[in-house]
């Protein structure tokens, strides 16, 4: 069988959480290739809302392996504060969960050097999750990093102490201050903990499975635009949030990924610093948070709002070869009497393109928008795309033409239920 993949095609929270955990069911397993603690997936049903980080979406259905690749950046601590939250709801994650040996360690120290590079950016800081994520990405390619399979080697103390010095060094440097020991203390017992799991080398675990006929769904973390190759460098995280992550993050080939599902809402939102052309100073951006609840599942944050952006939408659809779109959040644009959607940027020259320019951190750009009436309708209660609204059916229309890719969800509240899938073309 194959390997269907799950990306993120804005700046991440576009519902990743809440699809991957409607779609689990018709796969195997599922599993994690990038990322880390950064991200924040939430998933709703039977009134129970869950936000997940490291542990993939498909772990409250009892049937499916789950899988943390080689390519995500594991935390114990959080990881441990993860396990915890889903035992209280019932959930064994001990036996259905795989972390790979050569996933990269995160290290109390990563955290802090996360938080002293940032300060020392002062105004040109990324907004970075603070997780630590740059800093042992950064170590994982320098050669320097520690992996989950270290855990279980006898000379572990050594190489944790050897590379945390480096780290202090780096710290002392820039004249950071910070408390360690209490941050040791807690993430030695977290690694107590982790050590019980099932750590083992999931890139053979994985290609025995599709060998053997097993469907398998890979959960993006973050988003396209927010790739360390591909997004808005360098207000981005630090791994290939896009679909060559799948391959370098869990050890399949290409020619094992059959579809590529690209999610999006109807809207755009943003958090942290970067580029964002249709972001929305105003009412209306104010409106869409309110609505659409626009804070981070991981920090809190509030996000950034503005309308959607077919240029970044074209972009990312391109770099992913995307075979199917989902659109969340429709619910969010009951409340507005009009739509817009940026079709073209303006640069300051005078030129207008579909492209996203190199300088686009620095330039000052004009989006150009298509208006369309809102629906103004409650969608509670639509299970069938052909009772969606004429004017939701207008927009999905509009924006499959202009994307020349189908949408076969619309997501139109976060509950599991409040998925409207088009005709048959998900196994789901
Ligand atoms: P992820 O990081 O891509 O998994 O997304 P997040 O969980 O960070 O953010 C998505 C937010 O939107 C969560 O609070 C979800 O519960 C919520 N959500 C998902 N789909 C919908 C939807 O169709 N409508 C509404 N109103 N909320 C949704
Ligand atoms: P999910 O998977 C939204 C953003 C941060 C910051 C930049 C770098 O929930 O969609 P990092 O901590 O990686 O160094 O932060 O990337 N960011 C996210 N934004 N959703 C996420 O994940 C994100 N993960 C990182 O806000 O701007
Ligand atoms: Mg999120």
């Amino acid at each position: 069988m194959s390997v269907d993949v799950l990306l993120g095609l804005q700046w991440g929270d576009e519902g990743k959480g809440k699809i991957v955990d409607v779609m689990a069911p018709s796969y195997k397993i599922v599993a994690r290739f990038q990322g880390g603690p950064n991200a924040g997936h939430t998933l709703e049903f039977d009134g129970i809302k869950h936000v997940l980080h490291q542990i993939p979406s498909g772990i409250f259905r009892e049937e499916i392996k789950n899988i943390i690749g080689n390519g995500v950046v594991l935390d114990p601590v959080i990881f441990c504060q993860e396990v915890a939250a889903l035992k209280d709801r019932g959930v064994d994650v001990i036996s259905n969960l795989y972390i790979s040996n050569k996933a990269q360690l995160i290290l109390p120290t990563h955290g802090l050097l996360d938080a002293c590079y940032e300060q020392s950016k002062g105004n040109e800081k990324i907004g970075s999750t603070l997780k630590g994520i740059g800093p042992t990405y950064q170590d994982k390619i320098a050669r320097l990093g520690l992996r989950v399979g270290d855990l279980l080697a006898d000379d572990f103390m050594h190489r944790y102490q050897a590379l945390t010095e480096k780290h202090r060094s780096i710290l002392d440097f820039y004249g950071f201050s910070y408390q360690l020991e209490e941050k040791e203390r807690v993430f030695f017992q977290a690694v107590e903990s982790l050590r019980k799991f099932r750590i083992t080398d999931t890139t053979y675990l994985i290609n025995k499975e599709i060998r053997n006929g097993s469907s398998v769904l890979a959960e993006g973390a973050q988003g396209s635009l927010l790739d360390i190759d591909f997004g808005s460098y360098p207000f981005v995280t630090s791994s290939n949030t896009m679909i060559a992550g799948v391959c370098s993050g869990l050890g399949v080939a290409p020619s094992t990924i059959n579809q590529v599902y690209g999610i999006f809402k109807a809207y755009c939102t943003r958090v942290g610093s970067g580029p964002f052309p249709t972001e929305l100073h105003n009412e209306t951006g104010e409106k869409l948070r309110k609505i659409g609840n626009e804070f981070g599942a991981t920090t809190g944050r509030p996000r950034r709002c503005g309308w959607l952006d077919l240029p970044a939408l074209k972009y990312a659809i391109m770099i992913n070869g995307v075979t199917q779109l989902f659109m969340m959040k429709a619910d969010v644009l009951s409340d507005f009497e009009e739509i817009k959607v940026c079709t073209h940027y303006k640069l300051p020259d005078g030129q207008v393109t579909e492209e996203l320019p190199f300088d686009i951190n620095h330039l000052k750009i004009e989006p150009e928008y298509d208006t369309f009436p809102g629906w103004e309708q409650d969608l509670r209660g639509i299970d069938d795309f052909d009772r969606m609204p004429g004017e939701l059916l207008a927009y999905v229309d509009y924006l499959e033409r202009k994307l020349e890719v189908p949408i076969s969800i619309v997501s139109v509240g976060p509950d599991r239920t409040q998925t409207i899938l088009k005709g048959k073309n998900l196994a789901i």
